[in-house]
């Protein structure tokens, strides 16, 4: 046993019932987990009790069942603090899931015509319409930073020229940037995300400005990674849920100071202290209830505790069980990289593209049809085997669309802890000859 991969993984296949479902006499090949994973049994443990035992409302009610619910939405916040290293429960709001925690601090900030929030070039669409349409009411503007100023899919970010270019953009209000892509899985490292958020920090002691804040599209970081939101110290930073084995629908927003927003996305129930006929505004309350606003997904919330708490021992066995299978996918796909059938995007090192492995695939000539390649080639094929991963521009259209091109057919392999070897030898036996075909 690879001794810095202590855990039996044989073992953990089994916390997930949905990976013994067959069909066509074949077990799942899940290799789609970027966009959502497969909830662990003792989650769906936890949604079964809630409905079994305490199917109750939260923060209102002061019978047996609504303090029970009380008690174990306490304790998944403070399970949900504890996995990312946030000093207080207060500073976890639960939402329905990353887009809309992004979109929480957008619309709860205070703009300014003329203001600016920086993003990357290859951002989730989650982390670009929101603002987008806030630069359309508001008359804010969006700048884009490129990583190393470049386009090229292999390019890592490059913090010096990134903080060069900040500092020749007056009035940056936000950086707003996804620590890891879900297009190619690259993670700007630690180190330089720690010189942004300083930079930003400091700037607003030097400038005397206002607000100079740092977001962070967590939702494909928190689920493989460990990550320290104090150590980094951002201010606000988004996740799902059910991206690391938690149910579906559930997300997080971090906030540092958790009462800096000044609304909410949605006021009403829950969120007030008091409310007035004459005219007044609502007292609102603190955070988190002043943000989560009527009844909640209080069964979701507490699967998210018991997600956090199923995964936090083994968050460094997992990264290091991802790169063991995604060198796999990697080396099995490098000859059609070499062979210029098929361009790995991101970094070729799968150290630095954690959990993600995605390939694009080149038309032969002008007039080949890559959506018909992927229909009649690709997915008659895998969907025969029981293999399930993505196709498309995974939301990261204009940089998919408009850098690559439309006329690619974009294939993404995103793994998680209960992925094994065998099924990425599998996978790539099943894309061999496909590929095999398309080769000069
Ligand atoms: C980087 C990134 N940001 C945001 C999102 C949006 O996540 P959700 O659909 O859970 O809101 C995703 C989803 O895949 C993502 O990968």
């Amino acid at each position: 046993m690879n001794p810095r991969n202590p855990l039996d993984w044989d073992a953990i296949r089994h916390d997930f019932p949905a990976l013994f479902r067959s069909r066509n006499d074949r077990p799942p090949i899940f290799l789609d987990n970027a966009c959502s994973t497969i909830p662990c049994q003792a989650v769906i443990d936890s949604l079964n009790d809630y409905c079994l035992n305490y199917p109750a409302c939260g923060e209102r009610s002061l019978h047996y069942w609504g303090r029970k619910v009380d008690e174990e939405v306490a304790r998944a916040r403070r399970a949900i603090a504890e996995f990312i290293h946030a000093k207080d429960p207060t500073q976890i709001i639960f939402v329905k899931n990353s887009t809309e925690g992004l979109n929480l601090v957008g619309r709860g900030l205070h703009w300014e015509k003329g203001d600016v929030v920086v993003t990357g070039d290859r951002e989730h669409n989650s982390n670009r319409c929101c603002w987008e349409d806030l630069g359309r009411e508001t008359g804010i503007r969006r700048k884009v930073i490129r990583r190393d100023g470049t386009h090229d899919p292999g390019s890592e970010f490059d913090v010096n020229y990134f903080l060069g270019e900040l500092a020749e953009t007056p009035r940056v209000k936000l950086v707003s940037l996804a620590l890891t892509s879900n297009l190619d899985g690259y993670t700007i490292p630690s180190e330089a995300i720690r010189r942004v958020t300083a930079y930003a920090h400091s700037e607003v002691l030097r400038r005397d400005l206002k607000d100079f804040y740092v977001m962070l599209d967590a939702a494909q970081t928190v689920p493989h990674q460990a990550v320290d939101v104090q150590d980094l110290d951002v201010d606000f930073l988004a996740f799902s849920v059910h991206k690391m084995c938690g149910p579906t629908g559930l997300g997080v927003c971090y906030m540092k100071d958790p009462d800096l927003l000044e609304r909410s996305l949605i006021t009403g129930g829950g969120t007030v202290a008091n409310t007035f006929d004459d005219g007044r505004a609502p007292i609102y309350l603190r955070s988190p209830q002043k943000y989560e606003a009527g009844l909640q997904h209080w069964s979701g919330i507490l699967g998210a505790g018991v997600a956090a708490d199923y995964l936090k021992d083994k968050m460094v066995a997992l990264s290091d069980r991802e790169l063991e299978l995604n060198r796999i996918l990697t080396e099995g796909f490098m000859p059609y990289h070499e062979k210029e059938v098929i361009t790995i995007l991101g970094p070729l090192d799968p150290a630095k593209r954690g959990s993600i492995c995605t390939i694009e695939v080149h038309p032969r000539d002008e007039q080949e049809d890559m959506g018909r390649f992927l229909r009649e080639e690709v997915l008659s094929r895998t969907d025969e085997r029981n293999l399930m991963f993505r196709t498309g521009d995974f939301c990261v259209s204009p940089y998919c669309r408009h850098v690559r091109g439309e006329r690619i057919a974009r294939i993404r392999f995103s793994l998680y802890l209960y992925n094994t070897p065998d099924e990425c030898r599998t996978a790539l036996d099943v894309f061999r000859p496909i590929l095999a075909r398309r080769l000069p």
